[in-house]
């Protein structure tokens, strides 16, 4: 998929924009503030379906009644979002749905500046940024996040009522044992894949001998669906004392370590950024062997945050990918 265009009306600061694409490296220069990262964020809705920050009626243009944002590739097919207020809708050749087709979506690699805090930050905002991977190589891992956290917001719900059973809990319980263990098990898989080419990326990167990876931390030791639903039933007295689910794949986190030690606190400011550029680069392997798709790369400003040699490492990454940079600064 090689995108030609880019149209959006009353999207974010856009009443009307256009943006022709290159084939190979395409660049949104200006100022902050003049839309560049919206540009992105329409991109990766056509492509993934919703956007990476904001809902639509965040992005809906302040006193405008409906956005629109059409992508036509270079084979001539167009894909267009739009959002009324209250529904979005996608059109694919002239069929209107709801949802993007499972067909139509793309893979992306996408680098937001907040991505070189990853590291750092919360154990919630890397869960979000791993599923977010693995829902590209997996639509399935996907469907069931979407059920685990219904369920889980069900079960949390209940175990705030009074004179509540343990029974009343069991459904919810069942799903959350399902999922979890189905979820749980392939965090586990596709870290390890991570892992086996991580040092790997990183020492190409820093010309040094050093070795990260990345532990997947969670509770789920044993990760049989039927231990999964004992434990739930067990923590029952607990949990409702609590007020929430306090057994389960929403408490996991991902632990990245450079030469065994953990990475947080002890990497550099190019340390990290390394290690950050070189899970990119697997994101990007590990999306081309799974479905055979070399993935777009949407660079959001962070050009201006890497060295010269980390950038051209960048560049020649992604030499056969299209890719669509946004920069304050002329590159
Ligand atoms: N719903 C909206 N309606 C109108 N303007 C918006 C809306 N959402 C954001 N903006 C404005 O759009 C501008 C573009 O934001 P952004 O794409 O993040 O810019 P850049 O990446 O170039 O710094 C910002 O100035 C922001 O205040
Ligand atoms: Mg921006």
């Amino acid at each position: 998929m090689i995108i030609k265009s880019i149209k959006l009306t009353n999207f974010r600061n856009h009443t009307s924009y256009f943006l022709n694409c290159k084939d190979r490296t395409t660049i949104i220069h200006g100022e902050n503030g003049c839309g560049k990262t919206s540009v992105l964020e329409a991109i990766y809705i056509l492509t993934r379906g919703k956007s990476f920050r904001a809902t639509d009626q965040e992005i809906l243009k302040r006193g405008k009644e409906f956005y629109r944002a059409e992508m036509e590739l270079e084979n001539g097919s167009k894909t267009i979002a739009t959002y009324d207020g209250k529904i979005k809708s996608f059109t694919v050749l002239d069929k209107k749905t709801r949802r993007l087709p499972k067909k139509q979506k793309y893979p992306v690699i996408l680098f937001i500046p907040s991505d070189l805090n990853l590291i750092s930050h919360s154990p919630g905002s890397r869960r979000k940024y791993f599923d977010q991977i693995f829902s590209q190589f997996n639509e399935s891992y996907n469907d069931a996040l979407l059920k685990y956290d219904k369920a889980l917001k069900q079960r949390n719900e209940l175990l705030k009522k009074e004179n509540l059973s343990p029974s009343d809990l069991f459904s919810w319980n069942v799903l959350l044992a399902k999922y979890g263990s189905i979820l749980s098990n392939l965090r586990a898989e596709y870290i390890k894949e991570i892992n086996s080419n991580f040092t790997k990326k990183y020492q190409s990167i820093m010309g040094n001998k050093d070795k990260v990876d990345i532990i997947y931390n969670t509770e789920i030791l044993e990760k049989s669906e039927a231990k999964y639903l004992t434990i739930l039933e067990q923590n029952y007295q607990k949990d409702i004392f609590i007020g929430h689910t306090t057994f389960g794949i929403h408490r996991d986190d991902y632990l990245f370590r450079l030469n065994q030690k953990l990475a947080n606190g002890s990497a550099s400011r190019g340390e990290t950024r390394s290690i950050i550029l070189a899970l990119k680069f697997i994101e990007a392997d590990l999306i081309y062997q799974k479905t055979n798709t070399k993935p777009l790369v949407l660079l959001d400003d962070v050009f201006s945050e890497l060295d010269e040699q980390r950038r051209k490492h960048l560049v020649n990454n992604f030499k056969e990918n299209q890719i669509i940079i946004t920069s304050v600064e002329n590159i």
